[in-house]
């Protein structure tokens, strides 16, 4: 067993029962200093990153500041790469650019991108409607027609800032062979990913698994994808955390959500038929109400992301909440999927502590055995919201002793990282936590000896019946000093 192995094991020993596979100035944040790296480099040692491995403390210490500015660019750069991969999603899923029948995560396995704009006698059915699926896509990027469909607009710009001249035939022409490339990329990427989910599996080990998984993206494009599920295993350690006398009632006051995310289309189900949302800040927020465990008016939410898109979406929320104006989510939800009775019941009560039913967005004809409701949260609480720009990995807000958080959410965030920033973030929310306050984070993070952060525990939510569908949320709580 190697040491990062060991400090593994040590850390998240309990996981081993699992049985499953308004922008905040830029003056507001800090790089991690060299300080709080240090013991981090140290237990890497000639693991860590490349341009840091087999150098003395000293020469560490004076590259430090431009290696951090330097990966900070990188990790941003990968934004654009998730976009694409958005964009490839939306078009074998979604429904308001096409009337033609959607791919199933079924026919995308052994799915190979259409070699060609027109069609092809020899191609299976799932390529042919993929073909089609391409062709309606440029199409209505390239309509002349005025449109306020915000999906078309993104990817119209997208596509436009890459160079492709959408208003010519050969622009076109250019722009479905670079999405037929995007398509191969993903289709390759996403076989890799199958293959290391096997190989994870095979090791026999749940803690080593889990390990596996919790690194799986770590080169892959950052995806701003959110959904329903995730906040169901947050509410439910929340709660286990209320039972086991770990929060107590009205304890939770500041709460920061780490990488809140959009919902553009959905990877899994692909819906595009209302306008983009975020969930998660909206979903905590209600969570520790129903639980008791923050009161109304001394509850303030702050959410970090890297994404410009996701804090633009936030921080325009926030600024017509100022003016009056609520928010609605809107919360599709698929029948045929054998749900928990959990999840059932979560989406039913969803936003019932900050918001009221409302009228839900027509279901398209391709989609009409949904169920669908949809929760308008009250200006007031959208209003509260602080939305700031933060890479995690390498970044904290300056925040003096007060300001510090009771509680901390990321999920399916760190699972783009390697171990080596995962262990950089962790000192980051070491730094935002007070002590005793809780990261909740579904992924299995290493604890370096140096961290003041240890699990206290975690907790597994199934969400369906479909093999792989749920999460270990664990619950990491910041020591005293
Ligand atoms: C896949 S989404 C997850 C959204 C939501 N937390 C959920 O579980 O449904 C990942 C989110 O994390 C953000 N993100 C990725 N890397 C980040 C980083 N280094 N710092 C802050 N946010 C980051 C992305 O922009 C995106 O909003």
């Amino acid at each position: 067993m190697t040491m990062r192995r060991a400090i593994l094991a040590a850390g998240v020993a309990a996981v081993c029962a699992l049985s499953y596979a308004g922008q905040m100035p830029p003056a507001a944040t800090s790089f991690i200093p060299y300080s709080d790296a240090r013991p981090i480099l140290e237990a890497f040692g000639n693991e860590a990153p490349e341009g840091l491995g087999r150098k003395s403390a000293e020469e560490l210490e004076a590259q430090w500041p431009q290696w951090v500015a330097g990966r900070d660019a990188a990790i941003r750069a990968r934004l654009e790469q998730g976009d694409w991969d958005t964009l490839v999603h939306w078009m074998m899923f979604g429904t308001s650019f096409t009337k033609r029948v959607r791919l199933t995560p079924e026919n995308i396995q052994n799915l190979e991108p259409p070699a060609t704009a027109a069609a092809s006698p020899g191609a299976t059915a799932a390529v042919e409607m993929l073909r089609g699926r391409m062709e309606d896509l440029v199409d209505a990027l390239s309509a002349k027609a005025p449109t306020q469909n915000e999906r078309i607009l993104f990817a119209r710009r997208m596509l436009t800032k890459k160079g492709f001249q959408l208003e010519q035939a050969a622009g076109r022409e250019a722009a479905r062979e670079f999405l037929r490339g995007q398509l191969a990329r993903m289709l390759r990427e996403q076989a890799g990913y199958a293959e290391t989910l096997d190989a994870a599996r095979r090791l026999g080990n749940a803690t080593e698994e889990f390990a596996a998984r919790s690194t799986l993206y770590r080169e892959r494009g950052l995806s701003l994808d959110t959904s329903l599920s995730p906040n169901l295993a947050v509410e439910r350690s929340l709660a286990e955390l209320q039972r086991r006398g770990l929060l107590a009632r009205g304890s939770v006051r500041r709460v920061a959500i780490v990488g809140p995310g959009l919902d553009f289309t959905d990877k899994q189900s692909g819906f595009d038929f209302y306008p983009q949302q975020s969930v998660q800040p909206f979903a905590v927020m209600d969570a520790l109400l129903r639980l008791g465990l923050a009161n109304e008016p001394q509850l303030r939410v702050t959410t970090f992301d890297i994404s410009p898109r996701v804090n633009d979406h936030l921080t325009r929320a926030v600024n017509r909440a100022r003016r009056g104006a609520s928010y609605v989510v809107q919360l599709p939800f698929d029948a045929g999927v054998p749900w928990t009775a959990e999840m059932r019941a979560y989406w039913k009560n969803f936003g019932a502590r900050i918001g009221t039913p409302t009228a839900a967005a027509a279901l398209p004809a391709a989609l009409k055995h949904l169920s669908i409701r949809a929760v308008r949260i009250r200006a007031g609480e959208v209003a509260q919201l602080r939305v700031r720009d933060l890479n995690v990995v390498l970044a904290r807000p300056r925040l003096t002793a007060n300001e510090k958080f009771d509680l901390i959410i990321a999920t399916n965030i760190l699972v783009y990282y390697d171990s080596f920033e995962q262990s950089l973030a962790l000192a980051n929310v070491e730094h935002m936590l007070r002590p005793g306050g809780f990261f909740l984070c579904n992924n299995a993070l290493l604890e370096l000896p140096s961290s003041r952060v240890r699990s206290a525990g975690y907790l597994t939510t199934q969400y369906s019946e479909r093999g792989d569908d749920g999460d270990h949320v664990v619950w990491y709580q910041r020591q005293k000093d």
